[in-house]
């Protein structure tokens, strides 16, 4: 990419919608909490795990992701993990952060759910305070175990309502239908949660059905599959769904084999509202400025304008909040 265009796109005021605060988890702090806390993790250097990061589908990816995640034990753990994803976004010129966690992934360890929420909470706190940067968090549950989990991890997200915005759904998808968790997301529907949810990564575009017509999502995280179908592709277009896409994790993930392959520029023309996104950037190389630097060459300064207005259109920000973040963006396109 040309030296002004990685400049324009590295300042380029923008939002970040899909990011795993688990997936930030960077070696030299996976290695430094896990002396702090005594634990075991089955490498022994900062290259050896960089080394292990060969993928060839989300399965591979996830179950060093859960092994990685085992280091989190303290309020403090969760605190300086989500701080030190806020300090790396704020450099990437991010102003709004909303951030999945996977409260399941620690639960089942014996973690409090307190545990994990003091600490995020801590963290958001300070990132406003030393950055600007706003954030939300998003409760995501782990489409492998049962609704009946899913269930249980709502119930304890009751107390800290106030301060969770929507829930999601991750993890393995193949096999894993969104209409498995029709029940639980009818439930969060009640309480006032937004939804997301994972489609169309892996799964097929029927997958990305049941996530609007079941979950009934705000937004699809993913949903590269969804072009698969031309009827799917005008609906997404038609209702202004908003896309979370990850270039880099598509790569790393073998949803798409080379940035030439990749769909985005494809989203775009067919009307789709897409933004760009890290998904787990300390997994697969690279934070949300690198994933705008990946579409360079087959994305022009509008295309990225655009993007970033998406951004900002497909959060959960209010609409004043939301115009005040494209006021800035359009001062920053007229410089
Ligand atoms: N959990 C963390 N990253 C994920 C991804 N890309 N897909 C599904 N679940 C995930
Ligand atoms: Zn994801």
């Amino acid at each position: 990419m040309s030296a002004s265009l990685t400049d324009f796109t590295a300042a380029l005021p923008k939002a970040e919608l899909h990011v795993h605060i688990e997936g930030t988890l960077e070696p030299e702090l996976m290695f430094a909490l896990a002396k702090r806390n005594q634990i075991d993790i089955p490498f022994k250097s900062v290259d050896e795990v960089r080394t292990a990061y060969r993928f060839t589908q989300l399965q591979d990816f996830l179950d060093i992701y859960y092994e990685g995640a085992k280091v989190l034990q303290r309020e403090e753990d969760f605190r300086d993990l989500a701080m030190a994803y806020f300090d790396r976004a704020a450099a990437d010129t991010v102003r709004h952060a909303e951030i999945f966690f996977d409260p399941q992934t620690h639960t089942a360890r014996g973690i409090p759910f307190d545990v994990v929420m003091k600490g995020f909470l801590s963290a958001m706190e300070e990132a406003e305070r030393t950055h600007g940067l706003t954030t939300k968090l998003i409760l995501c549950f782990l489409r492998h175990l049962d609704e009946d989990d899913a269930f249980k991890t709502l119930r304890m997200s009751a107390p800290w309502q106030d301060r969770i915005v929507g829930v999601g759904l991750d993890s393995s998808e193949m096999g894993h239908p969104p209409r498995k968790f029709a029940k639980v997301f009818a439930a969060a529907t009640e309480m006032g949660f937004k939804r997301v949810a994972h489609a169309g990564e892996e799964g097929p575009p029927e997958y990305v059905r049941e996530a609007l017509d079941i979950l009934k999502v705000h937004r699809l995280d993913h949903g590269n599959r969804a072009l698969e179908d031309a009827d799917l592709t005008a609906r997404l277009a038609r209702e202004a769904m908003t896309l979370t896409v990850c270039p880099l994790s598509n790569l790393k993930l073998c949803v798409v084999q080379t940035r030439e392959d990749h769909p985005l520029p494809l989203m775009l023309a067919q009307g789709l509202r897409a933004t760009i996104n890290s998904d787990d950037p300390a997994y697969f190389g690279g934070y949300i400025n690198d994933n705008y630097a990946a579409l360079a060459g087959r994305l022009d300064r509008d295309d990225f304008a655009a993007i970033a207005r998406n951004s900002f259109l497909g959060s959960f920000l209010t609409d004043a909040e939301v115009s005040a973040h494209l006021k800035v963006l359009d001062a920053y396109l007229e410089r």
